[in-house]
């Protein structure tokens, strides 16, 4: 089993991005001060600073009226200076997302929101896709593993990781074509398709929820796209038991994670490269 490394994934993509000397701003429009949210902020600004980006935090209050953060984002949407924005998450219960996906200028929106951009998915036409999903292509591409004619099994069906993934990985566009099976909390026998599957890929939102028993003989690839806390520490939804079953595998912390934040830079360039 060989443990990847996201974090040195996530140097290379970076490098790359710093070498292109763009001199881009993104500005992250939040509300509140939720703890998550803000030490994945803290990531991305340290992160931004080594990729030569210059990333604006736009801190609103928790009780912020809702017109007056749609009017901040149309604000950004209008502002030369600012190339790329992302609405970070949570948002407070008065704010939707699905207004915001609806304002945001698809030529700016980074984070894939806008229906634009994720339209473009479905076609098969795309610029951009939501930085998680892509960060795991991303990790399988910098590892060399082979996409086309494997099965893939991912559980979970969000919006940010799941479903963008599974067209991802049967995009003619990106010469990917996989076999993907995509479980949900209704899935029955889940073990049944993980058993099978050459790459795992799990994105639950459940500490260590993938134990021993869901791995197949077969030596499979473990993506572990979740970030939860047990008892204070950060774990993935694999448990590391698995780890010894796999042929690779990526921990939490320093696998999907860091790779994430390089690849929402990648969008900022990939957009600006098409717009600008
Ligand atoms: N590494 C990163 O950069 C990154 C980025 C984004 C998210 N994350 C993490 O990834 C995880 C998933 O995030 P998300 O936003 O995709 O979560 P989400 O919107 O809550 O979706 C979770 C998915 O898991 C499914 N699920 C829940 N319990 C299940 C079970 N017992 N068996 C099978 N499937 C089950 C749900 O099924 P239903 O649809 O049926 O409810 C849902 O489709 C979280 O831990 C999050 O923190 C990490």
């Amino acid at each position: 089993m060989k443990k990847i490394s996201g974090r040195k994934i996530s140097q290379k993509i970076i490098e790359i991005i710093a070498n292109k000397n763009k001199k881009l701003s993104i500005a992250a429009l939040y509300a509140g001060n939720d703890p998550s949210m803000l030490s994945y902020i803290k990531s991305k600004k340290k992160r931004s600073i080594n990729a030569g980006i210059e990333l604006i935090i736009v801190n609103m209050p928790e009780n912020v009226e809702a017109e007056d953060f749609y009017k901040k984002l149309r604000e950004l949407n209008n502002d030369n200076g600012i190339n790329g924005i992302i609405v970070e998450k949570p948002l407070p219960s008065q704010l939707d997302i699905r207004t915001v996906a609806g304002i945001i200028d698809h030529k700016k929106d980074i984070d894939c929101l806008s229906y634009s951009n994720n339209g473009r998915l479905i076609s098969d036409e795309f610029i951009i896709a939501p930085s998680t999903a892509m960060a795991v292509i991303n990790i399988l591409k910098y590892e060399n593993i082979e996409i086309k004619g494997k099965h893939i099994v991912i559980i979970g069906r969000s919006e940010i990781v799941g479903k963008p993934l599974l067209l991802l990985l049967t995009s003619k566009k990106l010469n990917n074509h996989a076999t993907v099976t995509l479980c949900h909390s209704r899935t029955e026998k889940l073990e049944k398709y993980t058993k099978n599957a050459d790459i795992i890929v799990a994105a639950i939102g459940k500490a260590n929820f993938l134990k021993n028993t869901y791995i197949g003989e077969n030596k499979p690839i473990l993506i572990d796209v979740g970030i939860n806390y047990d008892n204070g520490k950060i774990c993935g939804d694999i448990d590391p038991e698995c780890y010894e079953r796999s042929s690779f595998y990526t921990p939490v912390p320093g696998g999907v994670g860091p790779v994430t934040v390089a690849t929402l830079f990648e969008n900022l360039i990939k957009l600006n490269e098409k717009y600008d």
